[in-house]
């Protein structure tokens, strides 16, 4: 195995949302692979300490303000990451949101917020980005979908929409730009405990729920998105593009119970 298939060094990356959570956890997987960031925030202010930390480990680091529902402010950061780095080889497009309520309790402003940061946000940041991209005839993309990306839940129902919406669009952007040497592809982390939905893991019975239906046993640590991220964003992804990549204990296989809680060994036939 050729360890420079996994190297970043000299490379840029864009990834969006780096205030707080995953963000920060796929930088700076990034940064130790050796790519220089963009980091973003709708509040430029709030990446200040953690631009810093990107810094220590001898990467370079910008700071710009993006929010992804305006599409000004989308075309000005990847103008100004251009400007900053001569370059951008990798995006991470992982600002995002969710709204958490019964299907029956949506708003049309839920609706709005939900799927136009997270899907419509996610396109016109990934147009932005390709453009310049191909003009330099390569790029990494990698979308943040998630679990929800290819299964239901109830009380997610605009998220849902605009996860499995990504994994749609990173086929369709797959085609399109693959000629132009940029893959696109999509990285669906399963349970992660951040800002977003720290709330449920207050719930210790929900927190046991969770778990018995993760076949790894455990919620997903920072950590484990660190190979997935390096994986899409490096040389080692070259021929992979239009995937969707889940990152989730195996939750997505399934995980539930055939077996009214006998082992198959006992003789639990059909
Ligand atoms: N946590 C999980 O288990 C999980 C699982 C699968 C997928 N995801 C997805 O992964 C991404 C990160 O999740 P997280 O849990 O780290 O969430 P988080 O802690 O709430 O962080 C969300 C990030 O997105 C940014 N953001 C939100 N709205 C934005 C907007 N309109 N424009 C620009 N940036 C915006 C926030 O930046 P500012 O507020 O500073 O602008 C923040 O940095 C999200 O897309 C989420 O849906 C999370």
């Amino acid at each position: 195995m050729n360890n420079s298939l996994f190297d970043l060094s000299g490379q840029v990356a864009i990834v969006t949302g780096t205030s707080r959570g995953l963000g920060q956890y796929f930088a700076m997987a990034l940064a130790k692979a050796g790519a220089d960031l963009v980091l973003t925030s709708r509040d430029r202010a709030s990446l200040a300490s953690f631009e810093k930390e990107v810094h220590a480990l001898g990467r370079r680091a910008v700071s710009l303000e993006l929010d992804v529902k305006n599409q000004e402010s989308i075309e000005r950061m990847a103008a100004e990451a251009e400007a900053a780095f001569g370059q951008i080889h990798i995006l991470v497009n992982n600002a995002g949101c969710n709204v958490r309520k019964p299907a029956l309790d949506v708003t049309w402003d839920d609706w709005n917020h939900v799927v136009d940061t997270n899907l419509r946000g996610s396109f016109f940041v990934a147009q932005a980005v390709a453009r310049r991209m191909i003009a330099k005839g390569y790029g990494r993309i990698v979308n943040i979908g998630s679990v929800t990306s290819v299964f239901g839940y109830a009380g997610l129902a605009p998220y849902g929409a605009s996860r499995g919406g990504i994994r749609q669009l990173t086929m369709s952007l797959a085609d399109d730009w693959g000629k132009h040497g940029v893959t696109v592809n999509c990285l669906a982390p399963g349970w992660f405990r951040t800002e977003q939905n720290k709330v449920l893991y207050e719930d210790q019975e929900w927190v046991d729920y969770l778990i018995d239906r993760i076949p790894v046993k455990r919620p997903g640590q920072p950590h484990d998105l660190d190979g997935a991220v390096v994986f899409l964003a490096s040389e080692a992804s070259r021929y992979v593009t239009g995937q969707t990549l889940l990152v989730d204990g195996g939750i997505s296989t399934g995980a539930m119970r055939a077996t009214v809680n006998r082992p198959l060994s006992s003789g639990n036939k059909a």
